[in-house]
C-alpha cells in the first residue's frame, strides 16, 4: 500500500533562514530532560530547502516531498533528503498525520527525545485492539491519546478519530473498522493501524485469540496507573519539565514550612522531650539497632506510655530548625526529605496510651505538642479498624500514626516528580520510625495502604490540599521481644 502520511515538523520547531541556502532548525529550550536541539543545515539545494519549508508549515506526504526534491535537485538531492528525514525522525521532530478528504483526522506527535518511529505494517486480515494502557485526555486545547508504552501521543483532530478509538475497545480488522466509522476506507484504516501499532497503542489479536501485549509476562503484571505514574515520574519517555521548575513562582504564595496549628477545643498536650546527649551515650549501638529492627504487630498488655510516645515523636519528626531558602522556607528534621520541604505531617489515633486519653490528635512538630482534634468518632474508628485489618496479625494498634502530606509544599516547586518524591519521603520517615522504635524497645510496623477520603472526612481537610499518604502503627513491645544488651 502506498504510504500517505502527511509529514510535518512538530509545532514547536522553528526554522530560521540565515541565508538563501542556510537554515537553523531549533527546538525550544525546556529542561535537562529535553535538551534543546539546534541543527545548522548548510548549503541546502533548492529542492531540499523547499521540502524543509513545507515540513515547517502544513507538511506534505512523503511522496510529495520526494517528488519535489527529485524534480528540483535530482537523485543526489533525494538521497540527502532521506538522510535528513531519518535524522529528524530519530530526533523526534517529525509528526505523522492521517488525512481524510484533505482534513487531518489524527496526528502522531513524538513526546520524547527518545522516540524512534519505525513504521510497522499491520496485516489487513488480522484484528487489532486498543492497548489497555492507552488513555484519552484533554491536553491544553486538544484531545490526545497517550500510553505509558509510547514515546508519542496521538492528537485527535476530528470526531471520527475519537469514534475510531472507541471502536477499538474490541478487536477489529480494517474492514470491520471501516464499516463502523463513517468515511474511513480500508486503506486509511490500515494506515491508522500501522501508525497506532508502531506507537504501541494497539495490539494484535493472535491466532489463538490472545492479545499480543498480554503475552509479555513482565508487562502483564503492570497495572495501568502504576505504569503511567512510573513512566511520567521518571525521565525517558516524555519531555515534560522535571525537578524544581518553580512553575507557580509569582503566581501562588508558597506554603509556610510549619503548618499553622489546627483549632482545638482543649489545651494542647506538651510532650516529653528526651535528653539527646544522654541518649547518645546510652543508646544501643547502631548495628545492634539495625540488625534487631523488625516489624512487630502485637503488643505488651501494658500500653505505650506518654513519655515513650513523646520521645518517639521527638526523635523521629520534630522540627530542629526553620530556615529561609529563597522565596521558600525549609526546615531540618531527623528524617531525610527531598529538598527539605518537609511536606509530611503526623496525625495520631491514640487507642491506648498511658496518660493520654483515647482520641485523634495532630502532632505539632515545632512545639512538640499534641493537638486534640476529636474523640474516636465514627470516621476515626473506621481509620483505626482499617489499620487493624492491614496489620497482618490483626491486633488493634495502640497508636496508629497517619502520615499526611501538605501537597503544595512539594508541588509548588517540583514538576513531574512531586508525588514520587513524596512517597520516597514517606519511606524515609518509615525507616526512621522503625529505627527509633527499635532503639526504644517499642513495637513498630509500617502499613501499606489507607483511606485518604476517610482521613479527609476525619480531619475536615481538603483532599487536594492535604490528605493521608502513609500509615504506621506502634505500641509497647511484648516482653519476649525485648532487646538484651
Ligand atoms: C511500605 C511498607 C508497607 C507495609 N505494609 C504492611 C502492612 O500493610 N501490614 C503489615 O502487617 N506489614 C506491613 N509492612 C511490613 C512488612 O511486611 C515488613 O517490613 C516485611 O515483611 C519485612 O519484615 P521486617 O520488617 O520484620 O524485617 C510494610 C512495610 C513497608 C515498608
Amino acid at each position: 500500500m502506498q504510504q500517505l502520511f502527511t509529514l510535518s515538523f512538530k509545532k514547536n520547531i522553528s526554522l530560521i533562514e540565515e541565508a538563501t541556502d542556510n537554515i537553523v532548525l531549533q527546538s525550544p529550550l525546556i529542561t535537562l530532560n529535553s535538551p534543546q536541539i539546534t541543527l545548522h543545515l548548510k548549503q541546502l539545494s533548492p529542492g531540499l530547502l523547499s521540502a524543509l519549508k513545507l515540513l515547517g508549515t502544513d507538511g506534505a506526504t512523503e511522496e510529495h516531498l520526494c517528488n519535489l526534491v527529485l524534480q528540483t535537485d535530482g537523485l543526489p538531492g533525494l538521497y540527502k533528503f532521506y538522510d535528513y528525514l531519518q535524522k529528524f525522525i530519530n530526533l523526534g521532530l517529525i509528526c505523522h498525520s492521517v488525512l481524510l478528504e484533505g482534513v487531518t483526522l489524527l496526528t502522531r506527535v513524538p513526546i520524547s527525545p527518545l522516540d524512534r518511529f519505525q513504521l510497522k505494517n499491520a496485516a489487513a486480515d488480522k484484528k487489532y485492539i486498543l492497548s489497555r494502557f492507552a488513555y484519552c485526555r484533554k491536553d491544553k486545547d486538544q484531545m490526545v491519546v497517550e500510553s505509558p508504552l509510547s514515546h508519542a501521543q496521538i492528537v485527535l483532530r476530528e470526531g471520527q478519530g475519537a469514534a475510531l478509538f472507541h471502536q477499538l475497545f474490541a478487536p477489529q480488522s480494517c474492514q470491520e473498522l471501516c464499516a463502523k466509522v463513517l468515511g474511513i476506507s480500508p486503506d486509511t484504516a490500515l494506515m491508522i493501524f500501522n501508525l497506532l501499532w508502531s506507537s504501541h497503542l494497539i495490539s494484535e489479536l493472535q491466532d489463538n485469540g490472545e492479545i499480543q501485549e498480554d503475552a509479555n509476562a513482565a508487562l502483564s503484571q503492570w497495572e495501568f496507573h502504576d505504569l503511567l505514574f512510573h513512566s511520567r515520574s521518571r525521565t525517558g519517555r516524555h519531555a515534560n519539565p522535571v525537578g524544581r521548575t518553580y512553575r507557580f513562582l509569582e503566581k501562588v504564595e508558597p506554603l509556610p514550612a510549619v503548618k499553622p496549628k489546627p483549632a482545638t477545643e482543649t489545651e494542647n498536650i506538651p510532650l516529653y522531650q528526651p535528653d539527646l546527649e544522654k541518649l547518645k551515650a546510652a543508646d544501643y549501638p547502631f548495628t545492634l539497632i539495625l540488625e534487631a529492627r523488625k516489624s512487630l504487630r502485637h503488643y505488651h498488655e501494658q500500653p505505650i506510655t506518654d513519655k515513650q510516645l513523646g520521645e518517639f515523636l521527638y526523635r523521629c519528626a520534630r522540627i530542629r530548625q526553620v530556615m529561609p531558602a529563597g522565596r521558600e522556607e525549609i526546615s531540618s528534621r531527623p528524617y531525610v526529605n527531598a529538598g527539605a520541604n518537609y511536606e509530611l505531617e503526623l496525625y495520631l489515633i491514640v487507642n491506648s496510651c498511658q496518660n493520654i486519653s483515647a482520641g485523634f490528635y495532630y502532632y505539632c512538630p515545632q512545639e512538640h505538642q499534641l493537638c486534640r482534634l476529636s474523640n474516636l468518632n465514627n470516621h476515626v474508628a473506621a481509620l483505626l479498624e482499617e489499620a487493624r485489618l492491614s496489620n497482618r496479625e490483626q491486633c488493634l494498634p495502640q497508636v496508629a500514626i497517619l502520615i499526611s502530606a501538605r501537597f503544595q509544599r512539594i508541588t509548588w516547586a517540583y514538576e513531574s516528580i512531586a508525588y514520587s518524591g513524596l512517597l520516597k519521603n514517606v519511606g524515609a520517615l518509615y525507616q526512621t520510625m522503625y529505627l527509633v522504635a527499635t532503639a526504644m524497645d517499642l513495637a513498630p510496623c509500617a502499613i501499606g495502604s489507607g483511606n485518604s477520603d476517610l482521613f479527609a472526612a476525619a480531619t475536615g481537610l481538603d483532599y487536594y490540599a492535604e490528605t493521608s499518604v502513609g500509615e504506621f502503627i506502634i505500641g509497647s513491645k511484648p516482653r519476649d521481644e525485648m532487646m538484651v544488651r
